[in-house]
């Protein structure tokens, strides 16, 4: 008998394709996909647990399931991702209606835990065992077919940023086999997808040993570089120490690498990022960006912003903005810092929270100002968009150009899939519009 599963995810673009993953398994067991939550008789939560009061959501979402399902069927309710890891069998005593609490590192056990689930007993994993779950994943096939996909290469961290739960909630870094990760693209090309993002926590960290060769990121771009049918190849999140001049010749040596690279920096004070135990400072961000602006002047950056950690001043915050003004981030991420639980700085506290909320509009105001001024830049221009899925009206057409700008075109559905020009005709600050120019199946 098939049964239906529904999953909701939270949090990061990994959690996202676990979230897959964890479909394509369960089919083998003869769950099926249904994106209606209100039919599920096993409903996940893939959680995340980065910032704010990522635990109280958790059993808030279970309390709006056990409303949706309280004159029906109880679905198995199982709680997956990097709360479920921190938690672990603490969730059970709090939110008896859970049934199972899985951690990332233990998704290779799902299929197990819900075959023969005849009577609802309480079960708990959360052994980090990255390897055993790569190799269960490796054998069962990937089949995602959108048009751009995740690919993970690397989980975890072993950087340790006082401020962050990544180390303790994904475990010590790992790197998938080389040839396997080409296996799996080249899985998802022939399901037709012609984008791929390589994931991983701390991506371009991925190093491999086989047969005596060591195979880093840039190995991988250019491996994937000789597959036709790939269009466009893009990877994060990147750490600075870990931008090897490998890896920054890929922006010359390969056509398909988009020129657009998200590399957090956090803080530009050198002072905040020693207490953040960044591993980094301002300057050799710098030089990172030197590098590859020199090899490709027409590479854009994005980056993430953490403001108000403990013992930041007014003085750092404007290092901050500085930094900003000099390398016209195109696109952010911005946040105010959120004591998490367990980690070095868990235990300190944002005293004055009226200042940080001012300082998050500041900076918001600076970034959010470059993503418009880089979005006015385009009107008037042809740029070249991939085609991802058609709108919900079904009139227009979603596609991305090569900066990971949205943008939305008239245009027919057999446009899906194809790389396009298009006239640029007005933008917001999300979102560029336009309509098709012409039909151009060249790569980039
Ligand atoms: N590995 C990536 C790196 O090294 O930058 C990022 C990982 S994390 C999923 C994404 C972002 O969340 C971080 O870059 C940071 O800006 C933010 N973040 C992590 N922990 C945070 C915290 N405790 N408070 C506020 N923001 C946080
Ligand atoms: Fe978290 Fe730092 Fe690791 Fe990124 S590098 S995942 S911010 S500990
Ligand atoms: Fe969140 Fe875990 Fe990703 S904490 S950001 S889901 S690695």
């Amino acid at each position: 008998m098939t049964r239906k599963v529904f999953i909701k995810t939270f949090g990061c673009q990994m959690n996202e394709y676990d979230s897959n993953r964890i479909y394509d398994s369960l089919k083998n067991i003869n769950f099926e996909k249904t994106d209606n939550q209100y039919e599920a008789d096993c409903f996940i939560l893939n959680t995340c647990h980065i910032r704010d009061k990522a635990k109280e959501k958790v059993y808030h979402e279970v309390g709006r399931v056990k409303k949706i399902y309280s004159h029906k069927k109880k679905p198995i309710m199982v709680i997956a991702g990097c709360v479920a890891q921190a938690e672990n069998e603490e969730m059970f005593k709090r939110e008896p209606y859970i049934d199972v609490v899985i951690g990332p590192q233990s998704y290779h056990k799902i299929n197990n835990l819900l075959k023969n689930r005849l009577e609802i007993k309480k079960t708990e994993v959360t052994e980090i065992d990255t390897i055993d779950k790569f190799k269960h994943f490796d054998n069962i096939k990937n089949d995602s077919n959108k048009i751009s996909s995740f690919l993970t290469i690397q989980e975890g961290c072993d950087k340790f940023c006082h401020f962050c739960v990544v180390p303790f909630t994904r475990g010590p870094e790992y790197s998938r086999s080389f040839k396997k990760i080409i296996s799996e693209a080249e899985q998802l090309i022939s399901n037709g997808v012609k984008e791929i993002t390589l994931l991983g926590q701390n991506v371009n960290a991925y190093s491999y040993n086989e047969n005596s060769k060591n195979y880093r990121l840039s190995n991988l771009i250019m491996e994937l570089e000789k597959i036709s049918e790939l269009k466009r190849i893009r990877y994060t999140t990147s750490h600075p120490v870990d931008m090897t001049d490998d890896l920054i010749d890929c922006y010359s040596s390969s056509k398909k690498l988009m020129p657009f690279l998200h590399l957090p920096i956090q803080s530009g004070s050198n002072k905040v990022l020693k207490l953040m135990n960044r591993k980094h400072n301002v300057e050799q961000y710098i030089d990172v960006y030197d590098k590859l602006i020199k090899i490709n002047p027409n590479i854009k950056f994005s980056s993430d912003f953490i403001v108000s950690y403990p013992g930041e001043e007014r003085k750092d915050f404007e290092d901050t903005l500085n930094l900003i003004k000099k390398i016209k981030f195109i696109n952010s991420f911005s946040f105010i810092f959120s004591p998490r639980p367990g980690t070095k700085a868990g235990d300190f506290e944002i005293i004055n929270k009226e200042l940080s909320k001012q300082k998050l509009i500041e900076i918001q105001k600076l970034l959010f100002g470059y993503q418009l001024e880089t979005n006015k830049s385009f009107v008037g221009k042809k740029v070249k968009v991939l085609i991802e899925n058609t709108m919900k009206d079904q009139k227009k057409l979603f596609g991305r150009n090569k900066y990971l700008n949205s943008v939305i075109t008239e245009g027919a559905e057999n446009y899906v899939g194809h790389l396009v020009d298009v006239l640029i005709e007005s933008c917001n600050q999300n979102t560029l519009f336009g309509k098709i120019n012409n039909y151009n199946s060249e790569a980039a």
